[in-house]
C-alpha cells in the first residue's frame, strides 16, 4: 500500500477547473518531484493533501486511512506525521528562529521546554545552521530563510515532508545545498519527500521519480531513466520549454539558448 493514494480528485473554483481527476501513489520513502507549469495546482494538490482545503470531488489516503472528507481536530494527528514547507517562507517575523521552528511543537504540546530546545538545536544542526538560534528573520538572506523553514517542517520528526519551491529564488550554491539537504533528510530519516519545483536540471538529478501535472491531471510520470527515454514525447518538451522559459536569464545553464530547447530532457 502507498503512503499518499490519490484518486480521482477534483477542485474547482468558480468555473475554473484546476484539479480535474488527479491519480497519484507517493510510495515509503520515495523522493518525488512534482512539475507543472504556473497555475497548473501544484501549491493547490499539496495544501489539499495536508487538508487545508477540501475536495470536490475524489479521494485521498493517507497510510491507508481515508482522510477526504476528516474533520478539522482528526487531522491534528496525521498533520503530526507531515512537514510542509510552504512556497511562501512563513516564517513568523515578530520571533526569532528559535521560536519559529519550536512553533509547532509548542502548539502541539508535544514535548516539555527543555526537550524543546534539544530538538530545535537538532534541526538547525541538520540545516547547517547551528548558530542562528537567537536571529531573527529580518537578519537572514533568502538561502537561510528557506533553511530555517526546513527545520522547522523537520522538527516534529515528520514522516512525510511536502517541499513547495525550496530552492525558488536561490542562487546555484544555494540550490545545491538545499537539493543535499532533502536528499540527506531521505537518506538518514527516511523520510518520504515530494518536492515541487520548476528546476528541471536538479529534478532530473536528485529525484526517484517526476510526476507532471497538465490540465488538472497527472500528464507524465517516470523515473529520470524512462523519461530520458521519451525525450521526444510532444508533452515532455512542452514542460521544459515552459519551465526554460519561466527561468531567469542569469540562472539558465550556460550555453542554454532561449528557445526552444535543442535536446528536451536534461
Ligand atoms: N484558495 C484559492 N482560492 C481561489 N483560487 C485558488 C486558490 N488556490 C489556488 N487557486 C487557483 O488555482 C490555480 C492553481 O494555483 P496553484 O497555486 O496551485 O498553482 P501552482 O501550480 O502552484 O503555480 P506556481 O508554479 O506559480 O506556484 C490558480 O489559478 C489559482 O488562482
Ligand atoms: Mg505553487
Amino acid at each position: 500500500m502507498a503512503l499518499i493514494e490519490v484518486r480521482g480528485l477534483k477542485k474547482a473554483f468558480g468555473d475554473v477547473v484546476v484539479l480535474d481527476g488527479v491519480d497519484l501513489d507517493i510510495e515509503r520513502g520515495e523522493f518525488v518531484t512534482l512539475m507543472g507549469v504556473s497555475g497548473s495546482g501544484k501549491s493547490l494538490l499539496v495544501k489539499m493533501l495536508i487538508g487545508l482545503l477540501p475536495a470536490d470531488a475524489g479521494t485521498i489516503r493517507f497510510d491507508g486511512e481515508d482522510v477526504t472528507h476528516l474533520p478539522e481536530h482528526e487531522w491534528t494527528p496525521v498533520r503530526r506525521r507531515i512537514g510542509m514547507l510552504f512556497q511562501e517562507y512563513a516564517l513568523f517575523d515578530s520571533m526569532s528562529v528559535f521560536d519559529n521552528v519550536a512553533y509547532g511543537l509548542r502548539e502541539q504540546r508535544l514535548m516539555p521546554e527543555p526537550q524543546i530546545a534539544e530538538r530545535v538545536k537538532e534541526s538547525l544542526d541538520s540545516v547547517s545552521l547551528p548558530d542562528s538560534a537567537d536571529l531573527w528573520p529580518k537578519e537572514l538572506s533568502g538561502g537561510m530563510k528557506k533553511r530555517v523553514a526546513l527545520a522547522r517542517a523537520i522538527a516534529m520528526h515528520p514522516e512525510v515532508v511536502f517541499y513547495d519551491e525550496p530552492t525558488e529564488g536561490l542562487d546555484p550554491i544555494n540550490v545545491t545545498r538545499v537539493d543535499r539537504l532533502m536528499l540527506r533528510l531521505r537518506a538518514e530519516k527516511g523520510i518520504t519527500s515530494v518536492i515541487v519545483t520548476h528546476n528541471m536540471q536538479s529534478a532530473f538529478k536528485i529525484s526517484d521519480r517526476l510526476i507532471f501535472l497538465h490540465d488538472g491531471q497527472v500528464a507524465l510520470t517516470g523515473t529520470p531513466d524512462e523519461l530520458r527515454a521519451r525525450r521526444e514525447d510532444p508533452r515532455l518538451r512542452h514542460f521544459v520549454e515552459a519551465s526554460l522559459k519561466r527561468l531567469p536569464r542569469r540562472s539558465r545553464p550556460p550555453g542554454t539558448p532561449s528557445e526552444p530547447p535543442p535536446v528536451g530532457v536534461p
